[in-house]
Formats: C-alpha cells, structure tokens, sequence
C-alpha cells in the first residue's frame, strides 16, 4: 500500500492504472477510521481493481466554534485498518496542497442542503461538496462509496455528481452499529462513559418511529413526536432536529410516501450526534 501526500502522486499512479485498464474504487474519509469506514472499503475492494481512500480533515466543511481543531486523528492506526482491507493507495494531503494560494472556487447547491444539518450547519455542505468533487478530480474513479450514516450528504453527493455530469458512480452503503444500536461515527469517542450510555436514545428514537411506519403510520408530524418524545426523555440529550423528508429532495414531506429519509441531530452533552433510517413505502 501506497501513501502519497501530493496530487500529482496520486494522479500518476491512477494514471498507469488506467493505462492498464484497471477499474478504482474510491473511499473519501477524513480519517479516525471505524468499522463503518472499512465496509465501505469493504465494498471498493469487492467492486474494482484498485482501491484508493482518502484522509483528509477538511477545513472547508468546518463552521466557526466547531470541531476542527479537535477531530480525532490517528494515521498510524488508519493505514494499518486500509492495509488490512486492502486498500492500494491512501492519499493524505496538507491542507494547503488542496487549497492552494488564492483559492477561491466553490461548489455550490441550491436545494438538498438547506434542510436537516443544513440549518445548524450552513457552510457545511458547500465545503463537503467542494472537497469531494476536487477529490473525484484527483482520483478519477469508476465508483465512489459513501455511508447512509450521511444521509443528506450522500444525496447532495448523487445530486452533484447528476448536475455536474460526474464520470463517478455514486454507491450508497448500510450504516453500521455498535452491538447496542449505537451509530458508528469517529465522533464517539467525544462521549464519556455516561454519555455514551445515553447516546443509546439516538437509535432507540428512530427505532420506535421505523416500528410505527411499519404499523401504518404515514403522518411526518406523528412519527416526529413519537421520536422527539423520546429522546426527551433522556436528560443528557438535546435535540437539534428531528425531521422527515423525502431522500432523494430532502425536502419535507407531510405524508410519509416513496423514499422517505427519517432523520435526527442530537446533541448528547457538547457532541453532537446524527443517526436516521430510510423507508420505502
Ligand atoms: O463523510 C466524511 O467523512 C466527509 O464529509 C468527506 C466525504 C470525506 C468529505 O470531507
């Protein structure tokens, strides 16, 4: 397995790859990397011939006051975690080899990302989508792998990729969970042990609004109460949002029909956690 720092590294050795007709798969992450991350890699590996996942913690996506500085970072043990997988290349640029002197171009949405964390978030997905389509410029793959833990993002991500005529297959991969339900995220490691305990509201909420749905219920204002009175009962938590919106529009529904995305930000103490589940009716 490579590590390579620079583009021009990255993009030679996609290069002659591509010379000798091999397909690449592609895992954008920003490191600290779980069981999550090495499905999707998973995934890359069963699908093409070559594997290249990214570590990068993108400034860009960070607002002020949030955890930019913080972010649990650890390549020693990330690049054990790809090797085992199988990953061929991890590409692990400084922030100032992706955004260069004068930097000034965005990718900007109009729809999908005003919703759910856009609200508390609202630069959020202007950096994710920048970063992501620069990363899809560098790497070239066949086929990039993103968690349903991102719900919005993998969306934003489709609809990019739709809009801009991206060369990249966009797949959508399950979200994987602590033996107790829990959402894996690189986050987790903010709670204490107390707070892990009640982190378990998260996935416990959903889990009482799926089982509604699944007894009939089709009233949004319903399976967000059902949720939200929940999670209130936990007194470490508090909601950011708790929302029911159409996956593919991320728009608000009324009446629970078609692809449906139900989905919540809680904060449990200072870290704030996101778990959803998707519905098809
Ligand atoms: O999901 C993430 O880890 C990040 O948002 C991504 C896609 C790697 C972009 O920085």
């Amino acid at each position: 397995m490579k590590i390579c720092y620079t583009v021009q590294e990255v993009r030679d050795t996609v290069k002659e790859w591509k010379r000798q007709g091999l397909t690449v798969g592609f895992v954008p992450t920003m490191g600290y990397l779980h069981e999550g991350h090495r499905s999707l890699m998973e995934a890359a590996r069963r699908d093409n011939d070559k594997v290249v996942a990214s570590i990068f913690v993108n400034p860009m996506q960070f607002g002020p006051g949030e955890d930019l500085e913080s972010y649990p970072r650890d390549l020693e043990k990330d690049a054990a975690l790809c090797e085992g997988v199988g990953v061929d290349l991890i590409f692990h640029p400084e922030p100032e080899e992706m955004y260069k002197e004068g930097f000034c171009t965005y990718v900007d949405m109009n729809g999908l990302t005003t919703e759910l964390c856009g609200k508390t978030r609202p630069i959020h997905f202007r950096g994710v989508q920048t970063v992501v389509l620069k990363l899809f410029n560098i790497v070239t793959p066949d086929r990039a792998y993103f968690g349903q833990k991102d719900a919005q993002q993998l969306a934003v991500i489709k609809r990019m990729v739709t809009d801009l005529n991206v060369g990249t297959e966009i797949i959508g991969c399950p979200i994987i969970r602590e033996e107790d339900g829990l959402a894996k995220s690189s986050r987790n490691t903010y709670l204490s042990k107390e707070e892990r305990q009640a982190a378990l509201i998260l996935s416990k909420s959903l889990k009482l609004g799926k089982e509604a749905i699944e007894a009939g219920e089709r009233d949004s204002k319903k399976i967000i109460e059902i949720i939200s009175k929940n999670i209130e009962t936990e007194p470490l938590a508090k909601i950011d949002y708790v929302d029911v919106v159409d996956f593919a529009t991320i728009t608000p529904v009324d009446i629970i029909k078609g692809e449906t995305l139900v989905a919540m930000a809680v904060y449990i103490g200072k870290t704030r956690l996101i778990d959803n589940f998707i519905v098809q009716i």
